[in-house]
This record gives C-alpha cells, structure tokens and sequence, in this order.
C-alpha cells in the first residue's frame, strides 16, 4: 500500500487530522491498533473549546455537536461552603461547549466511510521505519497478514503509550514531566446534574469535580490517592463521598444512579520536546500530557492537528517547507501555556499529602482573590475558553 500521510491513530488527533487531510485532497490511512467500539468505549473528555469544535465546522461534521452539545457561559469554583462563578461569555466573549469526546471520535468514525477516510483497525505491532530519509513506512499485522504501507510522512496520533515518540532517540529530544500524588476517580450516570454548570471544588475531603455529558447524563470526579483501585471503591461508597462533596454548594444536591463506568486515571504533567523527528510528526497526547484539571488535553490535540494540517497541506500543494519547518514552535508555544494553566489549577483545587496548614491557608486567599478580582477571574475564563491559535 502507498500513501501521502501514514496516520498511526484513530484517537480524537489522527481523526480529525485524516478528515482534514481528505477535505484537502491529500490522501492518508489511519492505521489503529484497537477496535472500533473498544475506542468508542473509552470515556474521556467533555469539555471543547471553539478550537475543536470550529475544526469539527469546517469539516462539516458538527450537525449532531449543534443540535445536542450544551452550550456553556460561565463555570465555577468552589470550597466546602463558597461557589464563585467564572462568567467566561461577560469576561471573554466565548463560552466552551459540553460534547464527550466519545461523541466527537464517533462523528468522525461515521463520516470516514463517505469522505473516503480509510481507518484500519486492529492492527497489530505497528513499526516505524525509515523517518530519518525520505522513503519512510510503516508495517503492521492485520487478520494475521503483514502489510507494509509506503508513505512521505508519518504523524504520529498515537496516544502516551503509542510506538511514535519511543522511535525518536533520546538524544535528539528532551523530556520535562511531574507526577502528581493523585488520581481522579469517574463515574458517569444517568441521572441529572447536581448544578446546572461544571463545579471544580477544593473541599477538605479533596478535589471534585462536577460535570455532565447533557441534562440527564452526570460526570463526576474526585481525588483518590494513586493507591486506591476502582475495586476499593462499591458506587454507594462514591455517591456517599459525592454528596459530602457537592451537597453543601450545587442547587439540586447530588442524585444517584447506576454507573455506567467508573475508572481512575493518574495525573501527570508531561512535554516531550522535539516534534519532529526527519519524517515523523507528533500530535496530541503523543506529544504531551496535562492534568485534567482545566479540560485541555483534547483541546491541546485539536490545536496541534490544525497546525500540523495546515502545515503538510502547505507542503503538498505548493512544496512549501516553511510550515513543516515552524510545527513545532508554533505548536509548543500554546501547548506550554495550555500545560501551564493545567498545573496552576491543579495546585489551586486539590489537597496534597505533603502541604501543610500554610500551603492550604495559601489555596484559600488564592480562591478569595479570585472571588474579588476581575483581573484574576479575566486570566482564568481566557485560559478556560482556550487561547487564541
Ligand atoms: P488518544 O485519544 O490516546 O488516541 C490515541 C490512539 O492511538 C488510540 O486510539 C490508541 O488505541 C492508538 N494507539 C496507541 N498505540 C497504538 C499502536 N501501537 N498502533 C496503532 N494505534 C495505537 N482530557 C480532558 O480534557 N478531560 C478528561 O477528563 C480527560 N480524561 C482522560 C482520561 C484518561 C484515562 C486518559 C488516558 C486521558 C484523558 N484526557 C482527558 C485526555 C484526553 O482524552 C486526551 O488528551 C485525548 O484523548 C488526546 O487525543 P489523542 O488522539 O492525541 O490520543
Ligand atoms: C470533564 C473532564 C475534565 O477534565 C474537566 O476539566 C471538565 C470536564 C468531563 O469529563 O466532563
């Protein structure tokens, strides 16, 4: 097989990055090592900035993101007895808008058939080869066949785990990353929302947080420590810890019902620095991880897939290099205010094990200020909505 762009991926990133590459003519295979309804199965994101959901305009693929995403002007923060309202629409004009990113990956699923977009799927031991000259390839097993695909580009789309960034020497890159002592613990239900906008709260039983996939879907989040496994925790023990958390401050008090998933993820803050390697570009999650405090990790992935587009489209159309040449720098320059803004959130609404009562006394005047401060609330709200491209 022979192709313009090999895309290893059918997360958010390679998706959006195959249908903006059909739109534009330049032919591309993703290639996924999972099934379909396994990605489709995974819950993640909620929260999309105009970034992701004006690219899901441009491709005309945004009919169901209209009609059935929840459009939201202001969310909040809060403490056990305080919620203080961040107006995002009166401070920036813009608002984001409520759509899982399950629904995304499954509206870009859809349309790959009509727009040509070939996805292949369960492929196995996908390998890198050749990125360092100009006749690179992957190969990969498929229903138990070897295939090799021919192409001029790589972009890898492939998630933390993936093979594309480990096929990048060490020694032409450079890592920066910080764990954190904790990990988010989520239950979706079919039950409607404690409040009518998302609550992040820094309670003193821990961080939660508040979210929906519509009026009568809920996402919750809480704090657990990285030792806590999903088996340690029955629904009821969660509901219990969710309603201590949410009771006091949401308007309708916390409802319970049956989860149709529950799962932890750990926090990291992680930046891989070279985007580029010869031949192979890296995108999304590949590239870099963000706490999901803030909401930017999908966000992050549709940004550097607008700029990797518009760049090898550039390229094919007209052999310019000079976006191809200034991915990266673009690309970094939002991802690092996108990881900064991630990491200060984080610090501000969670309980760490090693801070004590002057760290938490600093968390508290911190919230008051923002509480009083339009300027303060103006640099959240312009981080939330996203900054500009
Ligand atoms: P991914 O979505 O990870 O997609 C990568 C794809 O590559 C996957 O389909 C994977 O199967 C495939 N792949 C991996 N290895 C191979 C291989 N060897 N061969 C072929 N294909 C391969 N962000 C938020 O904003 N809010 C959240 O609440 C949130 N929760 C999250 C929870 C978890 C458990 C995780 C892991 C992430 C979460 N994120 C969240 C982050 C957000 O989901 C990601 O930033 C987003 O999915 C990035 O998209 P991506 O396409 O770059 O990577
Ligand atoms: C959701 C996840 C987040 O990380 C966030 O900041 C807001 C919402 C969610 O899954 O709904």
């Amino acid at each position: 097989m022979k192709t313009k762009v090999a895309i290893i991926g059918a997360g958010p990133s390679g998706l959006l990055l195959g249908h903006l590459f059909k739109a534009a003519g330049v032919d591309c295979v993703v290639v996924e090592r999972q099934s379909r309804d396994y990605v489709l199965g995974r819950i993640r994101a909620g929260v999309l900035e105009t970034v992701t959901t004006g690219l899901m305009e441009k491709l005309g693929l945004d009919a169901r993101l209209k009609a059935e995403g929840l459009i939201e002007e202001g969310f909040n923060l809060a403490t056990d007895d305080r919620l203080i309202r961040i107006d995002i629409k009166a401070l920036t004009g813009k608002h984001v808008t409520v759509y899982g990113q399950t629904e995304v990956t499954r509206d870009l699923m859809d349309a790959a058939p009509e727009r040509g977009l070939r996805i292949m799927f369960e492929a196995k031991e996908v390998a890198i080869h050749g990125v360092g000259g100009d006749a690179p390839y992957l190969t990969f097993a498929k229903d138990g066949v070897e295939h090799r695909l021919d192409c001029a580009f790589v972009a890898g789309c492939d998630g933390f785990h993936g093979p594309s960034r480990k096929a990048i020497p060490a020694s032409a890159a450079r890592e920066y990353e910080r764990e954190y002592p904790f990990g988010w613990l989520g239950i979706l239900a079919d039950v409607p929302p404690c409040h009518d906008e998302l609550i992040y709260a820094n309670t003193a039983r821990g961080f939660a947080l508040a979210s929906m996939r519509s009026k009568t879907r809920s996402r919750y989040y809480i704090q657990v420590p990285l030792t806590d496994r999903v088996e340690d925790w029955s629904e009821d023990r969660l509901w219990d810890e969710l309603a201590a958390r949410f009771d006091p401050i949401s308007t309708h008090g916390v409802t319970r019902g049956k989860a149709l998933e529950m799962s932890i993820a750990p926090l990291r803050s992680y930046v891989f620095e070279t985007m580029r390697h010869g031949r192979l570009f890296l995108a999304g999650d590949a590239a870099h991880i963000v706490p999901p405090t803030g909401a930017k990790g999908l966000n992050l992935a549709a940004s550097d897939v607008h700029y990797l587009a518009e760049a090898l489209i550039a390229f094919f159309n007209g052999g310019d290099e000079a976006g191809l040449t200034g991915y990266e720098a673009k690309a970094l320059a939002r991802i690092w205010k996108a990881e900064r803004f991630s990491w200060q959130l984080t610090k501000l609404m969670h309980r760490f094990p090693e801070d004590g009562a002057f760290e938490h006394r600093m968390q508290t005047a911190e919230l008051d200020y923002v509480a009083t401060s339009t300027a303060m609330q103006t640099a959240i709200a312009e981080n939330y909505v996203g900054l500009p491209l």
